[in-house]
Protein backbone atom coordinates (compact mmCIF):
# COMPACT_ATOMS: atom_id res chain seq x y z
CA UNK A 1 0.00 0.00 0.00
CA UNK A 2 1.19 3.63 -0.58
CA UNK A 3 -0.34 7.22 -0.15
CA UNK A 4 -2.37 8.08 -3.13
CA UNK A 5 -3.88 11.20 -3.94
CA UNK A 6 -5.15 13.94 -1.37
CA UNK A 7 -8.99 13.70 -0.42
CA UNK A 8 -9.53 16.08 1.60
CA UNK A 9 -6.99 19.56 1.49
CA UNK A 10 -5.58 21.28 4.44
CA UNK A 11 -7.87 24.19 3.40
CA UNK A 12 -10.69 22.47 3.31
CA UNK A 13 -9.89 20.50 7.10
CA UNK A 14 -9.48 24.25 8.49
CA UNK A 15 -12.78 25.44 6.72
CA UNK A 16 -14.35 22.41 8.42
CA UNK A 17 -13.05 22.50 11.81
CA UNK A 18 -13.85 26.26 11.72
CA UNK A 19 -17.93 25.90 11.33
CA UNK A 20 -17.64 22.87 13.70
CA UNK A 21 -15.90 25.30 16.40
CA UNK A 22 -18.46 27.96 15.92
CA UNK A 23 -21.10 25.86 15.99
CA UNK A 24 -19.45 24.05 19.25
CA UNK A 25 -19.18 27.34 20.59
CA UNK A 26 -22.66 28.58 20.66
CA UNK A 27 -23.99 25.51 21.61
CA UNK A 28 -22.01 25.12 24.71
CA UNK A 29 -22.02 29.11 25.10
CA UNK A 30 -22.45 30.14 29.17
CA UNK A 31 -21.56 26.09 29.90
CA UNK A 32 -18.93 24.22 31.31
CA UNK A 33 -17.12 21.73 28.26
CA UNK A 34 -14.21 19.23 28.93
CA UNK A 35 -13.11 17.48 25.55
CA UNK A 36 -12.06 14.40 25.44
CA UNK A 37 -9.53 13.37 22.68
CA UNK A 38 -9.00 9.98 21.88
CA UNK A 39 -5.67 9.08 20.95
CA UNK A 40 -3.26 8.59 19.10
CA UNK A 41 -5.50 9.67 15.84
CA UNK A 42 -7.43 12.61 17.59
CA UNK A 43 -4.57 15.02 18.53
CA UNK A 44 -4.41 16.81 15.17
CA UNK A 45 -8.40 17.49 15.54
CA UNK A 46 -8.30 18.50 18.98
CA UNK A 47 -5.81 21.13 19.07
CA UNK A 48 -7.15 22.40 15.91
CA UNK A 49 -10.62 22.15 16.58
CA UNK A 50 -10.06 23.70 20.07
CA UNK A 51 -8.57 26.89 18.52
CA UNK A 52 -11.81 27.78 16.98
CA UNK A 53 -13.40 26.61 20.03
CA UNK A 54 -14.41 30.15 21.72
CA UNK A 55 -15.91 29.07 25.09
CA UNK A 56 -13.79 27.95 28.50
CA UNK A 57 -12.81 24.20 27.82
CA UNK A 58 -11.21 21.38 29.67
CA UNK A 59 -8.97 19.29 27.62
CA UNK A 60 -8.50 15.15 28.51
CA UNK A 61 -7.26 12.54 26.61
CA UNK A 62 -8.35 8.73 25.99
CA UNK A 63 -6.42 5.95 24.65
CA UNK A 64 -7.87 2.73 23.42
CA UNK A 65 -7.16 -0.13 21.50
CA UNK A 66 -8.99 -3.11 19.93
CA UNK A 67 -8.72 -6.57 21.42
CA UNK A 68 -7.62 -9.41 18.51
CA UNK A 69 -7.50 -8.99 15.04
CA UNK A 70 -5.32 -5.15 13.57
CA UNK A 71 -8.07 -5.04 10.74
CA UNK A 72 -10.91 -6.23 12.20
CA UNK A 73 -12.47 -4.18 15.20
CA UNK A 74 -14.02 -6.76 17.46
CA UNK A 75 -15.91 -3.90 19.43
CA UNK A 76 -14.29 -4.94 22.88
CA UNK A 77 -11.59 -2.17 23.29
CA UNK A 78 -8.92 -2.04 26.23
CA UNK A 79 -8.87 1.09 28.10
CA UNK A 80 -4.69 2.10 27.39
CA UNK A 81 -5.47 5.43 29.31
CA UNK A 82 -8.48 6.42 31.49
CA UNK A 83 -9.83 10.06 31.72
CA UNK A 84 -7.63 11.95 34.55
CA UNK A 85 -10.98 14.01 35.25
CA UNK A 86 -14.21 13.15 36.54
CA UNK A 87 -16.78 13.60 34.53
CA UNK A 88 -20.32 13.21 36.74
CA UNK A 89 -22.13 16.10 36.04
CA UNK A 90 -19.92 17.52 33.48
CA UNK A 91 -20.68 18.24 29.58
CA UNK A 92 -18.24 15.90 27.45
CA UNK A 93 -17.73 16.04 24.11
CA UNK A 94 -15.64 13.36 22.61
CA UNK A 95 -13.23 14.45 19.80
CA UNK A 96 -12.55 11.50 17.25
CA UNK A 97 -10.51 11.52 13.72
CA UNK A 98 -13.03 9.06 12.36
CA UNK A 99 -15.84 6.77 12.90
CA UNK A 100 -15.51 3.50 10.68
CA UNK A 101 -18.05 0.50 12.29
CA UNK A 102 -19.06 2.68 15.09
CA UNK A 103 -17.59 -0.54 18.01
CA UNK A 104 -14.79 1.71 19.37
CA UNK A 105 -17.08 4.86 19.71
CA UNK A 106 -20.17 2.84 21.07
CA UNK A 107 -17.94 0.90 23.44
CA UNK A 108 -16.59 4.06 24.29
CA UNK A 109 -19.29 6.15 24.94
CA UNK A 110 -21.35 3.16 26.97
CA UNK A 111 -17.99 3.53 29.09
CA UNK A 112 -18.59 6.85 29.70
CA UNK A 113 -22.22 7.42 30.18
CA UNK A 114 -22.19 5.14 33.49
CA UNK A 115 -19.91 7.97 35.09
CA UNK A 116 -23.22 10.34 34.27
CA UNK A 117 -21.83 12.93 32.60
CA UNK A 118 -24.30 16.23 32.42
CA UNK A 119 -24.22 15.36 28.45
CA UNK A 120 -22.29 13.44 26.47
CA UNK A 121 -22.07 14.17 22.37
CA UNK A 122 -19.42 13.38 19.99
CA UNK A 123 -17.60 15.46 17.39
CA UNK A 124 -15.66 14.05 13.95
CA UNK A 125 -13.98 14.93 11.51
CA UNK A 126 -14.47 11.64 9.47
CA UNK A 127 -17.51 9.90 9.44
CA UNK A 128 -17.62 6.97 7.20
CA UNK A 129 -21.09 6.48 6.89
CA UNK A 130 -21.74 3.76 4.29
CA UNK A 131 -20.25 0.95 6.21
CA UNK A 132 -21.37 1.67 9.63
CA UNK A 133 -22.07 -1.64 11.91
CA UNK A 134 -23.55 0.53 15.12
CA UNK A 135 -25.45 3.54 14.59
CA UNK A 136 -23.92 6.35 16.33
CA UNK A 137 -25.14 9.89 16.73
CA UNK A 138 -22.64 12.31 16.30
CA UNK A 139 -22.77 15.86 16.53
CA UNK A 140 -20.49 17.49 14.87
CA UNK A 141 -19.29 15.81 11.59
CA UNK A 142 -16.63 17.72 9.26
CA UNK A 143 -17.01 15.54 6.47
CA UNK A 144 -18.84 12.09 5.38
CA UNK A 145 -16.38 9.74 3.56
CA UNK A 146 -16.78 6.12 1.76
CA UNK A 147 -15.32 3.02 2.84
CA UNK A 148 -11.96 3.67 1.23
CA UNK A 149 -9.16 3.39 3.74
CA UNK A 150 -7.65 7.49 4.13
CA UNK A 151 -4.24 8.61 6.03
CA UNK A 152 -2.69 11.77 7.37
CA UNK A 153 -4.10 14.44 9.96
CA UNK A 154 -3.56 12.34 12.33
CA UNK A 155 -5.11 8.84 10.91
CA UNK A 156 -2.15 6.14 10.16
CA UNK A 157 -1.29 3.13 8.34
CA UNK A 158 1.04 0.57 10.08
CA UNK A 159 2.07 3.88 12.42
CA UNK A 160 2.93 6.07 9.52
CA UNK A 161 1.65 9.08 8.00
CA UNK A 162 -0.15 10.73 10.79
CA UNK A 163 1.79 14.05 10.55
CA UNK A 164 0.46 14.58 6.84
CA UNK A 165 -1.16 17.92 6.95
CA UNK A 166 -4.52 16.69 4.53
CA UNK A 167 -6.40 13.40 4.20
CA UNK A 168 -4.59 11.26 1.54
CA UNK A 169 -6.26 7.96 0.18
CA UNK A 170 -3.91 4.98 0.81
CA UNK A 171 -3.87 3.12 -2.54
CA UNK A 172 -3.10 -0.45 -3.30
CA UNK A 173 0.74 -0.28 -5.00
CA UNK A 174 0.71 -4.56 -5.85
CA UNK A 175 2.53 -5.46 -2.61
CA UNK A 176 1.88 -7.29 0.44
CA UNK A 177 2.75 -5.45 3.56
CA UNK A 178 1.47 -5.84 6.98
CA UNK A 179 -2.32 -4.29 7.61
CA UNK A 180 -3.10 -1.47 9.09
CA UNK A 181 -3.16 -0.88 12.72
CA UNK A 182 -6.06 0.48 14.46
P1 LIG B 1 -14.31 1.53 14.44
O1 LIG B 1 -15.20 2.74 14.29
O2 LIG B 1 -14.50 0.80 15.74
O3 LIG B 1 -14.44 0.61 13.26
O4 LIG B 1 -12.78 1.94 14.45
C1 LIG B 1 -12.36 3.25 14.34
C2 LIG B 1 -10.86 3.28 14.41
O5 LIG B 1 -10.28 2.53 13.33
C3 LIG B 1 -10.36 4.70 14.25
O6 LIG B 1 -10.26 5.36 15.49
C4 LIG B 1 -9.03 4.50 13.55
O7 LIG B 1 -8.00 4.25 14.49
C5 LIG B 1 -9.24 3.25 12.72
N1 LIG B 1 -9.60 3.59 11.34
C6 LIG B 1 -10.78 3.38 10.72
N2 LIG B 1 -10.77 3.81 9.46
C7 LIG B 1 -9.54 4.32 9.25
C8 LIG B 1 -8.89 4.94 8.11
O8 LIG B 1 -9.47 5.10 7.00
N3 LIG B 1 -7.61 5.33 8.29
C9 LIG B 1 -6.93 5.18 9.45
N4 LIG B 1 -7.49 4.60 10.56
C10 LIG B 1 -8.78 4.18 10.44
MG1 LIG C 1 -5.26 3.91 13.92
Amino acid sequence: MKVGDVLISEDEIGAALAEMGAQISKDYEGQDLLLVGVLKGAFMVMADLARHITTPVEFDFMAVSSYGAATQTSGVVRILKDLDTEIEGRNVLIIEDVIDSGLTLSYLLKSLQVRRPASLRVAALLHKTGIQRVPIDVSYTGFEIGSEFVVGYGLDYGGLYRNLPHIALMVDDGGDDASPER
